[in-house]
């Protein structure tokens, strides 16, 4: 089958069509994907942002249908349609008990087992994935199945960056109706947080980017306001009366970002870093303000988000018509255009690229 492989750092994706699947194990299962998205964490793992095993097959944002089930799979079945969960959510370790599926303690070993084969030799997915290939197998902890009618097409988006942003914007900042809130960064990432914004019921949401066309793109989807990072405090001023945002979200990953989101929140307020930087890259703050302006500064792995609930409930607000996906999807590639699409991201041309292998 057709797949997209990174073989080493800053190099560009070789697509192949002689890859294969390992065979099936227990508590596994194959699945056709139908669509995938191409997200920055792609582009961060071929840059080294995010550390990973090479050569693997890239992609971890997509949605297909169940082909096969290994012993011991009873949650789904072949045809079943699923949303891939980059984490898996296992429903047994602490994490999952707690109702912190996203930081399942079994990501680690359920998620490093090399299902692909090229030239008889084992080759892994990236985050245990690798939905840049037709195929591909992952625990059924890895799977969330979804209802018969919903297009595959539209909601590969959910397996990574709108559930990342909105569960950002709703599960990480809890952010109240009314608020005022920043997003930096407005990828696919920031334009979900803007939704999530939105349907929380901010009262002002602002959107920074260094692109005019991004910042076109955040005002479709919700943010009232759009500035520069340069004007942002002239915005903070008009929006908050200098006092800072009740909430900012940083989606690039970015040192200087990361410190700009902590310094648009106001004293109480709360700060969220959504974007992946590097492991080597730091933050600096002083010892006092952190007392001093009592603000929460938290991560989000994954918006926070419990996928088995959260993700139903994405989906029930895309049929309301309350979470646009459709928009989001600014061009539908083939795999083989997959390396183009990593440059239109790089260049801010779209919001996401969807891979139809369908098509
Ligand atoms: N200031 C403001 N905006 C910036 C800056 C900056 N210094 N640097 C980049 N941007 C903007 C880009 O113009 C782009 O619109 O940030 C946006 C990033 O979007 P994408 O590249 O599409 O990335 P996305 O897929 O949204 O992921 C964002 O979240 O999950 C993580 O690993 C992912 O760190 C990445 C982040
Ligand atoms: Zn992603």
């Amino acid at each position: 089958m057709k797949a997209a492989i990174l073989r080493a750092l800053n190099q560009e994706l070789e697509i192949r069509d002689d890859v294969e699947l390992a065979d099936v194990g227990p508590g596994e299962v194959r699945v056709k994907v139908v669509s995938s998205g191409v997200c920055h964490s792609d582009v961060s793992a071929q840059n080294g942002t995010i550390p990973t095993g090479l050569p693997c097959v890239l992609g971890h944002e997509g949605a297909g249908v169940i082909e096969e089930v290994g012993p011991g799979v009873d949650e789904v079945a072949p045809g079943d349609p699923v949303i891939i969960s980059f984490t898996p959510a296992c429903r047994r370790c602490r994490a999952c008990l707690r109702g912190q599926s996203y930081l399942c303690e079994m990501a680690m070993s359920m998620m490093t087992t090399p299902h692909f084969r090229l030239g008889g030799q084992p080759l892994p997915g990236f985050t245990g994935c690798g939905t840049f290939a037709e195929e591909l197998i992952v625990p059924e902890a890895a799977v969330v199945k979804v209802d018969p009618d919903i297009p595959l097409n539209v909601v590969s988006l959910i397996g990574c960056g709108v559930t990342t942003g909105v569960g950002a914007a709703i599960n990480t900042a809890g952010i109240r109706p009314g608020s005022s809130v920043a997003v930096f960064g407005c990828g696919g990432v920031g334009i979900s947080a803007i939704q999530g914004a939105r349907i929380a019921g901010a009262a002002e949401i602002l959107a920074v980017d260094l692109l005019d066309s991004k910042l076109e793109m955040a005002r479709r989807f919700g943010a009232t306001h759009t500035c520069t990072p340069d004007a942002l405090p002239q915005l903070s001023q008009e929006i908050t009366g200098g006092e800072g945002f009740d909430y900012a979200l940083e989606c690039i990953g970015n040192p200087t970002t990361i410190r700009a989101t902590y310094d648009a929140v106001r004293r109480g307020g709360t700060a969220v870093i959504v974007g992946v930087g590097r492991l080597d890259q730091k933050v600096e703050f002083s010892a006092f303000e952190l007392f001093y302006a009592d603000k929460t500064l938290r991560g989000s792995m994954y918006g926070s988000a419990n996928v088995r609930t959260f993700m139903p409930q994405l989906l029930r607000l895309w049929k309301q018509g309350k979470l646009d996906l459709e928009g989001m999807v600014s061009r539908r590639i083939k795999l083989d255009e997959v390396n183009d699409a990593f440059r239109a991201m790089l260049e801010g041309e779209v919001i996401r690229s969807v891979i139809d292998f369908a098509a």
